[in-house]
């Protein structure tokens, strides 16, 4: 289980995180909701430890994660899959999952290769392709990919739907559900609440850095200030 309590993050003197406590249950998707700013690219940064909360707890199975750094806790198998899909555009499909297992020695590698391939088969499809070719969707794609590489056992997903095609919308989010069954637990960020809380099993909802509401996804989608405010009515 992986635990934030109470966490505060400032950039100089903006107060970006004001006291937030999340949880991520082994083998569970959370969504995190909020609109522009609020401050949820901020926490997934937080636990991949990009930045450094000025206090605030952050565990993960009951031990302390503030001392690690980026790169330990990339080895825990904390992967964040960031926003705006940042894939090496001049180098091909196949050159950028391998980046996802850089820190890898283990013999899985080539497994997983294929694990990623039936997950997305477009990206066997266009293997020697050069990444900044391919459609936002599929780099999207590839950008998950990518991060399965680096054989997670939590996923942090910052905005997988951005800007994408409603249909590879539901194809990548189909997908999500079926990394999470393959055992992966996930933290979703998401502006698009309806789609995210459909594949959810909780959800927080984050406002001026601080979680405004949470609960079951079920109850969330049915929460009449969540419908007004995220689900269009
Ligand atoms: N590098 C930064 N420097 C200063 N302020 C930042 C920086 N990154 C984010 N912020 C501010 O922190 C707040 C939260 O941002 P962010 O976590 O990106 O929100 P979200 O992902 O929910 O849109 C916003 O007010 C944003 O302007
Ligand atoms: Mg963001």
């Amino acid at each position: 289980m992986l635990q934030l309590t109470d966490v505060h993050v400032y950039y100089g003197h903006v107060h970006a995180l004001r006291g937030v406590s999340l949880k991520i249950d082994d083998g569970k998707i959370v969504s995190l909701l909020g609109g522009n700013g609020a401050g949820k690219s901020t926490t997934l940064k937080m636990i991949s430890r990009l930045v450094q909360p000025k206090s605030g707890s952050y565990q993960i199975d009951g031990k302390t994660m503030l001392k690690e750094s980026p790169s330990r806790i990339v080895k825990r198998g904390i992967i964040h899959c960031p926003e705006n899909r940042r894939v090496f555009p001049t180098f091909t499909v196949e050159e950028n999952l391998k980046i996802g297992a850089y820190k890898r020695k283990d013999k899985k590698i080539k497994s997983d290769f294929e694990k990623v391939f039936s997950y997305f088969p477009r990206l066997k499809e266009r293997l020697n392709q050069k990444a900044g070719t391919l459609s936002g969707g599929e780099q999207q794609m590839l950008a998950i990919g990518r991060s399965l590489m680096g054989d997670p056992n939590v996923l942090l997903l910052d905005e997988p739907s951005l800007g994408i095609a409603p249909n590879l919308v539901i194809e990548i989010f189909e997908i999500i559900k079926e990394i999470n069954k393959d055992g992966t637990s996930v933290l979703l960020v998401e502006q698009n609440a309806n789609v995210a809380l459909a594949i959810s099993d909780y959800g927080y909802v984050l406002e001026n850095g601080h979680v405004a509401l949470e609960g079951n996804s079920k109850n969330l989608k049915n929460n009449d200030e969540v419908r007004r405010l995220y689900l269009g009515g």
